[in-house]
């Protein structure tokens, strides 16, 4: 599958800067649709997931602008991607001098398009497909990044507990939102706010507000 994964992203989507972040480049999709029903007919599953990979969301957005601004968030530090797509917020942490990278997503063709982007990218990145919120945080991490993770109730209910547990532990969080309706954003604490151009393929304006958020006051974040 890793392969022919990988085929598949190349095939389907072009290798491009990010507007405004243009020091990062991106395997993307122009459309949603006609890619869905491609993934449709080559896994042939008629559920299988929207290719979430294939764009660079708000939230990730977000959260690459915030590391350009504030290198110091991850420079020398490991860091965990997590619900990674295309792998965004992992190559913006190789580009601001993390020590090591890791994106994880369930999402196959997330997996090949992570390793494709590090590549563009002259970056390591490691990418693993598993669902880490079954898993207890990892200790060998410094720094979560959750780029757009709150777009859905079920996945909503999950992270947030699981990113606690993660604080509660000492790893430091940084969450990158555009006003998901399922964050709750009262409980976090805001660092930034950016002006996000998006896509009206995904969003139903294609400039977004991101918000870039932590969990608990005793973190070294600048906002
Ligand atoms: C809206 S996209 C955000 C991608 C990227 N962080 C960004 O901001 O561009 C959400 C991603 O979450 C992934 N995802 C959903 N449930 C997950 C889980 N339980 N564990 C890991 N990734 C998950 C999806 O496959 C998808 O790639």
């Amino acid at each position: 599958m890793a392969a022919s994964a990988r085929a598949f992203v190349l095939r389907h989507t072009r290798l491009r800067p990010i507007p405004g972040l243009e020091a990062i480049r991106l395997q993307l999709a122009d459309e949603v649709l006609p890619l869905w029903h491609a993934i449709q007919v080559e896994t042939g599953d008629p559920e299988a997931a929207l290719p979430y990979w294939a764009f660079a969301w708000g939230g990730g957005l977000a959260v690459a602008h915030y590391l350009r601004d504030h290198p110091e968030a991850v420079a020398g530090r490991r860091i965990l991607d997590f619900a990674s797509g295309s792998g965004l917020c992992a190559v913006a942490a190789v580009g601001a001098g993390a020590s090591e990278v890791t994106g994880v997503d369930i999402d196959p063709f997330a997996v090949a398009a992570i390793g494709l982007n590090a590549r563009a990218n002259r970056g390591r990145i490691a990418a693993i497909r598993r669902d880490v919120l079954d898993d207890e945080p990892p200790g060998d991490v410094d720094l979560i990044l959750a780029g757009d993770c709150w777009y859905e109730a079920r996945l909503a209910g999950r992270v947030l507990p699981w990113l606690v547990r993660a604080r509660e532990r000492g790893i430091e969080v940084l969450i990158g939102d555009p006003g998901r309706r399922y964050l709750p954003a009262a409980e976090l604490r805001e660092l930034a706010r950016y002006e996000v151009r998006t896509t009206t393929e995904l969003e139903d304006l294609d400039h977004k507000e991101g918000r870039i958020f932590t969990i608990g006051s005793a973190t070294a974040f600048r906002a």
